[in-house]
């Protein structure tokens, strides 16, 4: 472990590119959102995921409320990202049809009149896990077949899911990005259909679909929320591989809120965090980060912004924070062994960054100013999604139980 590694954090607001309105979020308005999750209710199993409130932990950290969506619940996946991958491949398979997704129910789009209209299908994607999990289940669940690639370094129980999916899974060895290119070679190549849950020059469609399906979340943690007595959150956390979902989240809380949306803080995996690199570059374009992007969180292990959230997330988010990966154990362990009378919450290493990010945020110097700025007290609702469960059970355990991936001493004295 090093013991010099620091959270990192650069404010957006007050930048030219705040609020500047250039990106259009529309396409991420109620309506479209309202579409994607009339598919997911269509879809058997399909139950609003948990939202969790822990006032116990609002009170040790100094803020008015924590509400986290739970993703572990989702569709017995164990994380979120299938709420992209079906819409995604829904539309698509709508779109061979001539038809609107509004039409195509599951139980339509799965029964043998379109299974025989359609033909065989092969839907093919990267991933460091949860996206390929869920495009090979969408892809079984539609009676239709997929290949899955993983990056170098990609854990075994995550890989076997993916295969327990009826996938072809593969691990290559090359990071995220890479791989992301070469599937999409390869599938030009074999006529196979890439969903990848990443937008870049060029490829927007799907990825578009993907975020708008990630919608469906935010949606529904806004009606429990309402539920629970809050009109709004006053901030998301929201945690950034390529930005798929983080971008969904500002998008649509911005279109249903306009100028009083919530102060939306994106949070990256310090051995991956693209937004954080372009935003403190300041000139609104983007950066990459190369190499292996060794993190303990998995799923944020992504060096290139997706194209679509880039310019929403520059033009809106508040905060760009690059956490080293004790602040995602800190929080696994913190969502895992709750205060007296706070639900526990089975958070794996991706979904707990942002939990373990604002009890650093109660007791920092280090990260007072953005806490200050940010308005952060006693009177905030604050919203985060744990994006996963335990993925990948035995690292979690390592963490939860053995103690791996310590907070370091500097830390603890809240330096
Ligand atoms: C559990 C989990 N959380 C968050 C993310 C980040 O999502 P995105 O890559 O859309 O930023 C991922 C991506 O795979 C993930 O698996």
């Amino acid at each position: 472990m090093e013991h010099d590694e620091k959270i990192l954090w650069v404010l957006n607001e007050g930048t030219k590119y705040f609020r500047n309105r250039a990106a259009d979020v529309s396409r991420f308005n109620e309506a479209e959102i309202a579409r994607a999750r009339g598919f997911h209710s269509s879809i058997p199993g399909y139950e609003p995921t948990p939202l969790r409130s822990l006032p116990r932990l609002a009170a040790e950290l100094g803020v008015g409320g924590i509400y986290v969506k739970d993703e572990s619940y989702r569709f017995g996946l164990n994380a979120f990202k299938v709420l992209g991958a079906s819409y995604a491949i829904a539309g698509y398979l709508a779109g061979m049809l001539g038809m609107d997704i509004s039409e195509l129910p599951y139980d339509v789009l799965a029964g043998d009149e379109i299974r025989n209209r359609l033909g065989e299908v092969t839907f093919a994607a990267t991933t460091d896990g949860n996206h390929g999990r869920a495009v090979a289940w969408t892809a079984r669940m539609l009676r239709q077949n997929s290949v899955v690639y993983m990056p170098k370094g990609s854990s075994e129980s995550r890989r076997a899911a993916i295969a327990a999916e009826g996938a072809r899974v593969s691990v290559r060895d090359v990071n995220y990005d890479e791989s992301v290119r070469m599937t999409a070679a390869e599938a030009n190549e074999k006529g196979w259909v890439v969903v990848q849950d990443t937008a870049w020059p060029g490829y927007e469609d799907i990825p578009l679909r993907i975020m708008q399906g990630y919608g469906s979340m935010a949606v529904e943690a806004l009606e429990q929320l309402r539920l629970a007595g809050h009109e709004r959150p006053t901030h998301v956390f929201a945690q950034a591989g390529v930005g798929s979902f983080a971008g969904a989240a500002q998008g649509f809380f911005r279109a249903v809120f306009g100028e009083e949306c919530p102060k939306v803080v994106v949070v990256e995996a310090n051995k991956a965090d693209c937004y954080y690199r372009s935003a403190r570059a300041g000139d609104g374009r983007p950066r990459s980060v190369t190499g292996d992007l060794d993190t303990l969180m998995a799923g944020l292990a992504c060096g290139e912004p997706n194209t679509i959230a880039f310019g929403i997330l520059r033009d809106n988010a508040s905060a760009f924070v690059s956490c080293p990966d004790y602040v995602a154990a800190r929080g696994m362990r913190i969502l895992g062994n709750p205060l007296g009378g706070d639900p526990f919450i089975r958070s794996g290493e991706s979904g707990a960054v942002t939990a373990g990010l604002l009890s650093f945020m109660a007791r920092l110097d280090c990260l007072s100013d953005m806490k200050n700025a940010l308005k952060l007290g006693k009177d905030s609702v604050v919203l985060l999604f744990s994006t996963e469960g335990d993925t990948d059970p035995a690292r979690y355990r390592g963490v939860v139980w053995d103690g791996e991936f310590p907070t370091y001493d500097q830390m603890r004295e809240g330096k």
